[in-house]
């Protein structure tokens, strides 16, 4: 089958590293570009955390520092998730990772001018970086497949009732991106979070007993704290699931919906807003990812670390 050409564009950030983990485990996905943006942690420290997961994964492509902060609002650490380093758990190295001197919004442009067929871009932080692109080189869209995101709730948020993390940092940078007429694969919460990697499925996890499964069942030990001291019954993967939106689409429900971001509510700033209304004369703008299959979705990582293999 034909290769995917993709741009990853996170804020590792745990789960962001295990999609990336994933994608360069898959035969199919070809990654152009590394782009590190604010979120789960400051830039410098997303930054530093996307270097050392090109190391450890091989990655040989162009990697490019983003942006500093959103579009408007002020930055919004998720310390309490990921840890002081944005990905706490395990030390790892950036070996002879460098940055390109180019930020990533023109790192983003010259791989999409330069690219002989349309690319996606796969984001799993807030959507700064991409909406720096689109409103600063308007006609590249033509060369973007779509666009596939973390990011949104339907049902209920998570950083506030109303409003998920990925765009409640940065909401203009979604309602850009959402408005753009680009095609867009959203996975929210109401399917990230039956993406639970449980403690019991930890011994599967050491049984693969390569370098990067051993990084990943550290990555978890760290990340799952947390969400189980506040009810969960693991550590929610949220961000593969954009990924998986375009490779595994057989282990979600994915229903089209028309999304609009509220800017301005006191109480809904971020939220996504869907039209279920039978009136709707709003054509659908997203694919949206509503649910997911756990167990298959725990058999595809362990499947993925396996690509590992040999690796010391
Ligand atoms: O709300 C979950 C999202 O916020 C994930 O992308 C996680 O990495 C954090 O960025
Ligand atoms: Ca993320």
């Amino acid at each position: 089958m034909k290769k995917i050409p993709v741009i990853l564009d996170g804020d590792p950030g745990h789960d962001d590293a295990i999609s990336y983990v994933i994608a360069r485990a898959n035969p199919l996905i070809d990654i152009k570009l590394l782009c590190s943006v604010n979120g789960n942690q400051t830039i410098d420290k997303t930054t530093i955390n996307t270097l050392k997961i090109a190391n450890l994964l091989d990655i040989n492509c162009p990697i490019s520092k983003g942006a500093i902060r959103p579009l408007i609002a002020p930055i919004m650490p998720a310390g309490n998730w990921h840890g002081e380093s944005g990905l706490d758990g395990y030390d790892l190295n950036i070996g002879d990772k460098k940055l390109t001197d180019k930020p990533a919004y023109k790192m983003m442009y010259e791989v999409l001018y330069n690219s002989q067929e349309k690319v996606t871009i796969i984001s799993t932080g807030p959507l700064t970086n991409v909406a720096i692109l689109l409103k600063t080189y308007p006609e590249i869209k033509n060369k973007i497949k779509m666009i596939a995101i973390m990011g949104g709730g339907i049902i209920h948020g998570n950083w506030t009732p109303a409003s998920e993390y990925n765009i409640l940092v940065d909401p203009e940078a979604a309602k850009i991106v959402f408005d753009s007429g680009i095609k867009i694969n959203a996975a929210v919460l109401d399917a990230t979070e039956k993406a639970i990697i449980k403690p019991s499925d930890f011994p599967r996890i050491e049984q693969v007993n390569n370098k990067v499964s051993q990084v990943v069942l550290a990555w978890l030990k760290f990340f799952y704290k947390h969400p189980m001291e506040i009810g969960y019954e693991g550590a929610p993967i949220h961000d593969p699931l954009a990924l998986l939106s375009i490779t595994n689409p057989e282990i979600l429900k994915i229903q089209k919906m028309h999304i609009d971001i509220d800017l301005d509510g006191k109480y809904t700033r971020g939220m996504f807003v869907y039209d279920r209304r039978h009136s709707s004369k709003l054509k659908p703008n997203a694919d949206i990812v509503l649910d997911i299959d756990r167990d298959k979705f725990v058999d595809l990582l362990i499947n993925a670390l396996h690509y590992y293999d040999g690796r010391k």
